[in-house]
């Protein structure tokens, strides 16, 4: 080692699985170990790339951090792929196929991307569901940290797999989806196995989704540390279950909160936009503007959920009869079948001229953070339902799959911050749950969400357990050096 690399700072490769959700939480992360002067490499795929540069400034958003750069990577799909739907698990089986491969040759020619400015890879924080970065690490002797994009409760439940199997709560077969879950410990009291995640809905226990979620959950105790963007009083019971199987695990969110917090306490201000797949339309922050304090519901399914035109119906007649003003986010590649699809039934067209607004895609954590919002109609993606508590706005959850069925059951039976709508799609019981979440209980909603707001936002200010365990990580990785 040269004189001058002894003085360099940590090197640290950010690897996240590259879909929507998981870039641009870690993204967030790059951004908050970039302020506390680490260099970064962050790893992601050229279709994620391609969309991040079209659609955002990110450039100019980190081309303040000199240590931080961008290296691209095939993720194995055709680009004509949608990376959309039930589709989306493709990117699992073909990241470990292709982009494994790729990788490992990537860091050997590049000797760990170390150049005259920066030294080799310090440690590797690769998305939870990567495991041949953890393979290329433990042949290689580079520190891992798994950073895991969905709740506590979710990768709890994951990691629960083998007990799950043993108590017979999976493969949930037939009816029995009200039966109380035996095998995720601290869970007995309120878990049913509709609350399960997605992935435990098979008939049998040789299911690709399944095993692939299995093995790549469990071997997250490979790595010497772990983090998670959650936050000790929303999840702290279900972290102490964790601690017990990685014992080093730092919970540093909500990230985009903390992010905020941190820039704030840097005194940099941006507003240069950075991890969207798709451009925002701004137009619905004028609309909200002329919009009463807490009248309209935001409706959006994140980045991956698609209906079909039954359920957009559902959706779109249970708005209108709600007789509530509505904010409603719909992808151009949403909605199942052919285009138009999306066209406004002819009976609906003056209510929703009347009472909404859509858009292709919004500032979201703007937009919740609005004035006129006054609830969210979500499909409880983990980053949504965050963004969402922080903004101190209550929820109606109608999760699609994945870690979204246990996240909205938390939201309803355990923060108390939401109504939970899973399993059915019908227009009548859209009109009571917005009714009921934006007038007959709008206060005591409102109250709860405002409670659990301050938590938030005190885990990410200074003192809070999210800012220290951040100070502390990266403490962790500054001992790493050698
Ligand atoms: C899904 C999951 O459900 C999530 O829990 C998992 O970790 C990753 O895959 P996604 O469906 O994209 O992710 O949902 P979510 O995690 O909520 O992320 C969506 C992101 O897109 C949020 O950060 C949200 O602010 C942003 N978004 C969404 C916008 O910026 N504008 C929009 O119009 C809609």
């Amino acid at each position: 080692m040269g004189s001058e690399e002894k003085n360099f700072p940590p090197h640290v490769l950010i690897f996240p699985l590259p879909i929507q959700g998981h870039v641009n939480s870690m993204l967030r992360l790059a951004e908050l170990l970039c302020l506390a002067k680490l260099d970064i490499t962050f790893v992601v795929s050229d279709f994620s790339h391609n969309r991040l540069i079209k659609h955002t400034n990110v450039a100019s958003r980190f081309a303040r951090y000199p240590g931080f750069q961008f290296q691209t990577i095939s993720d194995g799909l055709p680009d004509d792929h949608p990376r959309a739907g039930e589709k989306v698990m493709d990117i699992l089986p073909s990241t470990k196929n292709v982009t494994g491969p790729l990788f490992k040759r990537m860091m050997i020619e590049n000797n760990c991307f170390a150049s005259s400015t920066r030294r080799p890879t310090t440690c590797i924080i690769a998305d939870g569901v990567l495991s041949f970065a953890g393979d290329f690490a433990e042949e290689n002797g580079v520190p891992l940290i798994y950073f895991r994009t969905v709740s506590a409760c979710a990768f709890w439940a994951c990691f629960s797999m083998p007990e799950l199997i043993e108590s017979g709560d999976i493969p949930i077969k037939g009816n029995g989806m009200d039966l109380l879950v035996k095998g995720v410990a601290g869970m007995e009291t309120f878990l049913r196995r509709r609350d399960l995640p997605g992935f435990c809905r098979v008939n049998d226990m040789s299911e690709p989704k399944l095993q692939i979620i299995k093995t790549e959950t469990r071997q997250t105790t490979r790595a010497q540390a772990a983090i998670l963007n959650t936050f000790e009083d929303l999840e702290g019971p279900i972290l102490s279950q964790i601690r017990k199987h990685i014992p080093r695990l730092f919970t540093i969110g909500p990230s985009h909160s903390h992010l905020n917090s941190r820039l704030e306490t840097q005194n940099i201000k941006t507003s240069i936009s950075s991890g969207s797949f798709w451009e925002e339309d701004r137009s619905c922050v004028d609309w909200l503007d002329s919009q009463p304090p807490r009248s309209v519901l935001y409706v959006s399914f994140g980045s991956i959920t698609v209906v079909t035109r039954a359920q957009l119906l559902e959706f779109w007649h249970g708005l209108v009869n709600s007789g509530h003003r509505f904010l409603w986010v719909m992808r151009p590649d949403s909605i199942m079948g052919k285009d138009g699809e999306n066209r406004v039934p002819h009976e609906l067209e003056e209510g929703t001229k009347e009472r909404g607004y859509m858009v292709g895609w919004a500032p979201q954590e703007e937009v919740l953070n609005h004035s006129a919002i006054g609830g969210f109609f979500t499909h409880c993606g983990w980053n949504s339902t965050l963004e969402s508590i922080v903004a101190g706005v209550p929820m109606i959850c109608w999760p699609y799959f994945a870690d979204q069925m246990i996240n909205s059951r938390f939201v309803s039976e355990i923060w108390k911050i939401g109504l939970d709508m899973k399993d059915s799609c019908d227009r009548e019981i859209i009109v009571k749950m917005v009714r009921e979440l934006m007038e007959v209980k709008k206060d005591e909603f409102m109250e709860r969400a405002d409670e659990m707001a301050k938590l938030a936002r005190k885990a990410v200010s200074e003192g809070g357990s999210s800012y220290s365990n951040l100070d502390a990580l990266v403490e962790y990785i500054r001992s790493l050096i050698i």
